[in-house]
C-alpha cells in the first residue's frame, strides 16, 4: 500500500501526516503556523515532511493551503490570512523535499477528504464549510472536486453579507468570514468582555481576567459547561453560518453540507443553531427536499487526509 504525506496549512497551525490509501493516518505532527512569514512557512512544511519521511516510505506530498490556488495546483496567488502573494509553492517545496508536491486549497482538500472517507461518503454532491481562522468552502458535484475556471471557486468566506461591514483580510468589507469564522467568534466575545459586559464575567474569569486570553476552545469549553453567554456566542455564529448556507444552497443544491474546521468541535452547540437558521432561511422551504447538515467526521484532519489523497491524482 503506497503512502502519501498530507499537509494542512492554516492561519494558526500547520499539521502534517502520513496517510494510507484508505485515508487512515499513520503518524501526525503539528507546529505553530508562522503565518506572517512566507519562507518560514515553507521551512516548517519541509521540516514536517522530512521528519515524517525519516520514518515512513512517502511517495508524494499534498498540501492544503488557506488561499487562492491556481488551477495547475502549484501557485498560491493570494491568501487573506497568510503572507502569500503569488508564491509558486509547488516549486519551492519540491526543491526542498525532493518529492512530487501538489497544492490544493485547504477547504477543497477537506471537502475531498470528507467525500472520500468521511461525512460525505454516501453522496455525490456536497459542500464543505470550514470554520476556523477564516471561512473556507469546498465543493464536490457529481463526484468531482469543482475548482472553477481558475481554481478559485467556492471562496464562500468572501461573499459579501454586510455592505460596509468589517474590513476583511482580502481587502473587501463585510465578507462572510468576518461574521461566521472562529476569528469573528473570538473578536465579538473579547469585545464584550473587554467592554465590561457582566454577561462575559464567567468567561473572563476563565481567561484569568484578560479579554485577550479568550480563545475559541475556551469559549467552547465554557459553553459545554453551560455558561449561557458562551452558548449564545456560538449560537450567534451558527445563525450567520446557517443563513449563509441557505443562500449557498439556492445556488449549489448539495445533498449534504459538512461543517468542519476547529470551531466544528463545538458539535451541537454550533450545529443546532446552524440547522435552525438554515431551515428558517432556505428559499422554497417546505416545498422542496432539504439537505442534511452534518459535522465533519474527520474533524480538523479532513484537510490533511484530503490533501494526501489528492496527491495521488
Ligand atoms: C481563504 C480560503 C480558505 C479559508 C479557510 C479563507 O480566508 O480565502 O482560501 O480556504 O479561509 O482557511
Ligand atoms: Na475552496
Ligand atoms: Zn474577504
Amino acid at each position: 500500500m503506497t503512502l502519501t504525506c498530507g499537509i494542512d496549512v492554516g492561519g494558526t497551525k500547520i499539521a502534517g501526516g502520513v496517510v494510507d490509501e484508505d485515508g487512515s493516518i499513520l503518524e501526525e505532527l503539528r507546529v505553530v503556523s508562522p503565518a506572517s512569514d512566507e519562507e518560514a512557512i515553507e521551512l516548517a512544511i519541509a521540516g514536517l515532511v522530512t521528519e515524517l519521511r525519516s520514518r515512513h516510505d512517502i511517495t508524494r506530498v499534498g498540501v492544503g493551503a488557506a488561499g487562492y490556488v491556481d488551477k495547475s495546483r502549484a501557485v498560491v496567488m493570494f491568501a487573506p490570512n497568510i503572507a502569500w502573494r503569488h508564491v509558486d509553492l509547488k516549486a519551492e517545496l519540491e526543491a526542498r523535499v525532493d518529492l512530487p508536491v501538489v497544492i490544493e486549497n485547504d477547504a477543497n482538500a477537506a471537502a475531498w477528504g470528507e467525500f472520500r472517507f468521511g461525512a460525505g461518503h454516501d453522496v455525490d454532491d456536497l459542500l464543505l464549510v470550514t470554520v476556523g481562522t477564516g471561512v473556507g468552502g469546498g465543493l464536490v458535484l457529481d463526484g468531482h472536486l469543482r475548482r472553477g475556471a481558475f481554481g478559485v471557486g467556492a471562496e464562500i468566506g468572501h461573499m459579501r453579507v454586510v455592505p460596509g461591514g468589517h474590513l476583511c483580510g482580502c481587502g473587501n468589507y463585510g465578507c462572510f468570514e468576518q461574521y461566521a469564522s472562529g476569528s469573528a467568534l473570538v473578536r465579538e466575545t473579547r469585545g464584550a468582555a473587554a467592554g465590561g459586559s457582566l454577561l462575559a464575567r464567567t468567561l473572563l474569569d476563565r481567561a484569568g481576567g484578560a479579554a485577550e486570553a479568550i480563545t475559541g476552545p475556551l469559549i467552547t469549553e465554557a459553553a459545554r459547561e453551560g455558561d449561557p453567554f458562551a452558548v449564545e456566542q456560538l449560537a450567534d455564529l451558527g445563525r450567520w453560518l446557517g443563513e449563509g448556507i441557505a443562500s449557498l444552497t439556492a445556488v449549489l443544491d448539495p445533498a449534504v453540507v459538512v461543517i468542519g474546521g476547529g470551531v466544528s468541535e463545538a458539535g451541537e452547540l454550533l450545529l443546532g443553531p446552524i440547522r435552525q437558521a438554515f431551515a428558517a432561511n432556505l428559499t422554497g422551504r417546505g416545498h422542496r427536499p432539504s439537505l442534511e447538515i452534518r459535522k465533519a467526521r474527520l474533524g480538523n484532519r479532513a484537510g490533511l487526509i484530503g490533501a494526501a489523497d489528492l496527491a495521488r491524482y
